[in-house]
């Protein structure tokens, strides 16, 4: 049985480093929701703008950041009949306000529809991969109110849908989103998947049609993607949001037709000025990735993953581990994300 208490790493004031605290109380799981006993918290560049921002938490202080979560089945809400206890599970924490679903602290509510029982074949570091990264491109490219709305391939939309026949631009393809989002739009088999930037073999190797270099200037850009999609492109998304790489896959739309960009980042309003030559218009759509706010999107979806990873139609990226529910772990790791120096998908094992 879970204790009444439980180690917890918590944000106390917004810009400071998060401390350890030993008497967060164990939450009992509510109807279609079980209590993990968490194994592996999944950080993202997120948390080092809760920590040092206040980004999604600074009207509810004291904050659990962490929203991939890994644990064992503890116990069951009512009803429950999904999970067993000792399942080991897979679960994308939501913002409910009071952070008792999030990874640092050593038990977690879970929403059942925003989790999945991870299969043998899978160990808990790669499951924890997911949910933050792959959620944000599943919402990016499949969503029709907050994504570039192209239909998901399991609804019955998709029968309608050319995918061999849409070019799709993905900027930023060294993020795990990135990453992510090419693995999606292979898995929905759209014919051609040009990738700006990231690693060219490992973005191959889920399916990228052509990978650009990066570097290079934005004129240099604009022309070597045009000359890969032409006058078609009417679907983009863009997970790095460099202030002039809003207008580089703006730019890349199609003229003659209306294209359509997901980002990931907003920042504000872009210099349409910039923006040029768009006969058709253009539409520019800001992502929020988190299953609970479109779980008619989200939740089949992760129905969906098991045998997406069995069949290795989706990889897990690469991850590294820190070994321990410390602060000293933590702060290191948001540290590094604050003075942008190279992180690959850090994990806490608790
Ligand atoms: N809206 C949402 O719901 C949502 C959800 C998830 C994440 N996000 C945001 O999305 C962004 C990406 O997150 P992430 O975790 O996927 O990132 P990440 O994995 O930490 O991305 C790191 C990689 O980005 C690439 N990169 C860095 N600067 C770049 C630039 N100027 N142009 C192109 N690529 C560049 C580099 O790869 P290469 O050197 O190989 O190119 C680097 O290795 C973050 O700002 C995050 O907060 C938003």
């Amino acid at each position: 049985m879970a204790p009444t208490v439980q180690k917890a790493l918590v944000v106390t004031e917004v810009g400071k480093p998060l401390q350890l605290v030993t008497d967060r109380p164990v939450p009992q799981p509510g109807p279609n929701q079980v209590l993990l006993k968490v194994t592996v918290a999944g950080l993202n560049p997120h948390d080092e703008k809760a920590r040092d921002a206040g980004l999604f938490i600074a009207n509810n202080l004291p904050a659990v950041l962490a929203n991939d979560v890994v644990g064992v089945v503890e116990a069951l809400g009512p009803q429950v009949s999904k999970y067993q206890l000792g399942d080991r599970v897979l679960s994308h924490a939501g913002f409910d306000g009071a952070f008792l679903q999030n990874g640092l602290q050593e038990y977690a509510l879970s929403d059942i529809g925003a989790s999945f029982k991870i299969p043998d074949s899978v160990s808990d570091d790669e499951a924890a991969t997911l949910p933050t990264n792959i959620i944000a491109p599943l919402f990016g490219l499949f969503a029709q109110n907050g994504g570039i709305g192209i239909p998901a391939p399991w609804t019955p939309e998709a029968k309608a849908f050319d995918y061999p026949g849409t070019t799709l631009l993905i900027i930023g393809g060294g993020t795990s989103n990135g990453k992510f989002a090419v693995q999606l739009a292979k898995l929905a088999g759209i014919g051609k998947i040009v990738v700006f930037g990231g690693p060219v073999e490992e973005l191959k190797s889920y399916g990228a049609t052509v990978v650009l270099d990066r570097h290079g200037g934005y004129d240099s850009a604009l022309k070597r993607i045009l000359q890969e999609v032409g006058d078609d492109l009417l679907y983009a998304f863009d997970t790095v949001n460099m202030p002039e790489g809003q207008i580089l896959g703006l730019n890349a739309l199609s003229s003659s037709r209306k294209g359509k960009m997901a980002r990931l980042v907003p920042r504000g309003p872009v210099d349409e000025t910039k923006v040029v030559g768009k006969k058709a218009g253009f539409e520019l759509i800001n992502v929020f990735g988190s299953s609970q706010a479109n779980p008619d999107l989200a939740y089949p979806f992760w129905e969906r993953v098991p045998q997406f990873l069995t069949e290795g139609k989706l990889k897990p990226l690469p991850f590294t581990v820190k070994n321990g529910l410390t602060a000293e772990n933590v702060n290191e790791v948001l540290d590094r994300y604050r003075d942008e120096k190279p992180v690959v998908k850090p994990h806490i094992h608790i």
